[in-house]
This record gives C-alpha cells, structure tokens and sequence, in this order.
C-alpha cells in the first residue's frame, strides 16, 4: 500500500491584526516588520479554541473528499498551542467534535515542522498497513502562549488551521514519494515556552504564570533556517533524482520572506514555483503549510497530479521535507 494526498481544508480565524496595529502595543513599525519579514498582518483567533479551528480546517478537508468522515481511522494533531497543556490531546477533542467515536487519536510536538512529522506519521500506517485513511491536523492558537510586550516575537505568529487526508492507494503514481525529517535538541533554547512543563524552573506551575510564553532567539534560529533548509531540500530532490524545475509547488513554512526567498534562491526557483502567504498570516508554526496548500487549491493553482515540494523548520530544533503528489479522490 502506499499513501496518497486526497484533500485539504483549512480555517482562518476573521479578527486581523496589522502591522500598524502592533505599533500601538510595542516599538516597532510597519516598514520594520515588512522588510524584516514579508509579514502585514495576521489573524487572531477570539474564542475559538485550537480545536474548534482544527475541526474547521477538518470538516472543509472532508467535504472536498469522497472518503466518508466513518472511514477516518487515526487523527494525528500537530500542535504548539494546544487546547490543554497536559491532556487530553487537542486530536482526541477534534474526534469528539467531528462525531468520530473511538478512533485512534494524538497530538505531536514538532513547532514549524509539525505538518510534515504528521504526514510522515501518516504514510507510515498506511504503508505498514495499519491503518487506510489518516487525517492529520496542523493547528494553531498561538495568540494564548505570545507575549504582546515582546516585541521579537509578537509580530510574527498568528492563528490558523490546515487539515489533509491522507488515504491507502495502491497507485504508485499517487503515492507521497518521500519524506526527510530531521531534530537537533541542542539548540532547543533558541525557541522555547521556559516553564509550564516538567523541565519547569519552578517547582510550582501554578505559582508561576512568566515563562509561559514563548521566547525566541530570532537572529541565530534564522541562520540555521537558511542553512538547513536549503540542503534538506537539495537532499530530498537528489535522493529521488528530481529537478527544481520539475516542482508545480514548493510550499516552505512561513515563518519569514527572507527565509523564503534565500532558499527559492539557491533553488533557482521561479516567482510561480514559491507559494508565499507569510504576508496575510505571519507564522502559524504547524498550520503554516496545510493553510498555504489550501490557498493554492482555493485560487485553482493546485492540480491533480502536481508534484508539491513541503519544507519547514521550527522548535526543537526540528525540519522536514516531503515530495508530494497531489491525488485528490
Ligand atoms: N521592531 C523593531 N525593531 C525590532 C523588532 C521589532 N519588532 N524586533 C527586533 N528589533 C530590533 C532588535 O532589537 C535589533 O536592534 P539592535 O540592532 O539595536 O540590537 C534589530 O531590530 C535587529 O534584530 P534581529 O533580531 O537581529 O533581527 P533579524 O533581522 O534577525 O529579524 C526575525 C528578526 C524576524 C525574528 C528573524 O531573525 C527571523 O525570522 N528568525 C527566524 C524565525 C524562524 O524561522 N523560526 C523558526 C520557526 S518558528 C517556530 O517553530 C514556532
């Protein structure tokens, strides 16, 4: 069996916050974020939990498919920001909102990268036979675990949610082709939430509410960013005997223009070729990339049978890459 991209779907919560908007809260301007990042505005989620998002994001992917939401056999929640802490999982809340008694269900911890660890979770049940039809979820409510004082971060995240279904095939030609996926946690204090959690310097959670949020070393995670993606992506395409010039799609995570733009460089990647939405959502971490295939299906950029190239690096640290043919069904 192998396992083949079926549908997309995905969620934006409406209130937008802008550039100008964030001038009123910290130092910083609109012509900093702009050049800086590629980024005007992002949305922020009002009452609407990570899940209610997900679920959102879901239900689009599932009306856009001929599967039956009865024939969905794992849920796999990639999350930062999940609805609790602990527990339970953001998926297992998912589930029971989708009506979807008893399947298997779980979140994942991959920051940025977390869509594409999900995928790969994905393609392996079904290659091992495990299960026929995965829908995995990138979702994100990252407005609750931001510091709007804090202004290396506050620009650049915003609120979102992308859903895929991942079937069984036994089309080769439908099938995902490959997935990278890479860590390094000696570098996990260049993007973290300190506290919260059992590593906690705190010997009270509760008596300790700082440290929450997340905290970012900006300038030295985007070196590494660059440097990575660019020979994971080089990597993947070499591995499989692919040119650039062969990608309908390369949708990176959108986490910044620069980023972007430095890696379609040494890609020799057209304008056409890179999908960028950095500018209407920030960074949604594990969202970013199911959002900006949604895009592309939404404008009918994305057609059956293009081969789209996924790339994306966050928390962890952590990265991944994933040749993707599009076989919707
Ligand atoms: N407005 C105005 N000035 C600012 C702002 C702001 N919002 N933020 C920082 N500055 C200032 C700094 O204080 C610094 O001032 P100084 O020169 O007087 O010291 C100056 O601008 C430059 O700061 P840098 O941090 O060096 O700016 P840089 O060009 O690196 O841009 C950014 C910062 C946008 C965060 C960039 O480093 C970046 O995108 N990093 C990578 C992010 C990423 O990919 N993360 C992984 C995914 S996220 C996840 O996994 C959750």
């Amino acid at each position: 069996m192998y396992a083949a991209f079926r549908s997309i779907g995905a969620y934006v919560p409406p209130k937008v916050l802008s550039n100008n908007d964030l001038t009123k809260m910290v130092d910083t301007s609109d012509e900093w974020i702009t050049k800086r990042t590629g980024i005007k505005e992002r949305h922020i989620a009002e009452d609407e939990t990570t899940s209610d998002m997900g679920v959102k994001a879901a239900t689009k992917a599932l009306k856009r498919t001929a599967i039956d939401k009865s024939e969905i056999d794992l849920i796999v929640c990639a999350t930062i920001s999940p609805d609790y802490f602990c527990m339970p999982s953001t998926a297992t809340i998912i589930a029971d909102k989708l009506g979807l008694p008893n399947v298997m269900a779980f979140d994942i911890s991959a920051a940025c990268t977390g869509f594409i660890y999900a995928l790969s979770i994905a393609k392996a049940y079904i290659e091992a036979g495990i299960k026929k039809n995965v829908l995995i979820i990138g979702a994100e409510r990252l407005s609750k675990i931001i510091d709007y004082s804090d202004r290396a971060t506050c620009i650049l995240f915003g609120d979102g949610a992308g859903a895929a279904i991942i079937s069984a095939t036994d089309n080769k030609k439908e099938a995902i082709l490959d997935i990278h996926t890479g860590s390094d946690g000696s570098y996990a204090e260049l993007l973290m939430t300190p506290n919260g959690g059992s590593g906690s310097a705190h010997d009270s959670i509760r008596a300790e509410s700082a440290g929450v949020f997340m905290q970012m070393r900006g300038n030295e995670t985007f070196k590494i960013a660059v440097k990575t993606l660019t020979s994971d992506v080089k990597d993947i395409l070499a591995k499989n005997s692919i040119k650039a010039s062969e990608i309908s799609h390369f949708i990176p995570h959108q986490a910044n223009y620069r980023i972007i733009k430095a890696v379609g460089d040494v890609l020799e990647m057209t304008e056409e070729q890179v999908v960028l939405t950095v500018a209407k959502y920030g960074n949604t971490s594990s969202a970013s990339i199911p959002m900006a295939i949604n895009d592309i299906y939404e404008s009918k950029k994305l057609q059956p049978n293009e081969m789209m190239l996924l790339d994306a690096f966050g928390g962890g640290l952590t990265w991944g890459s994933a040749l993707v043919p599009f076989s919707p069904k």
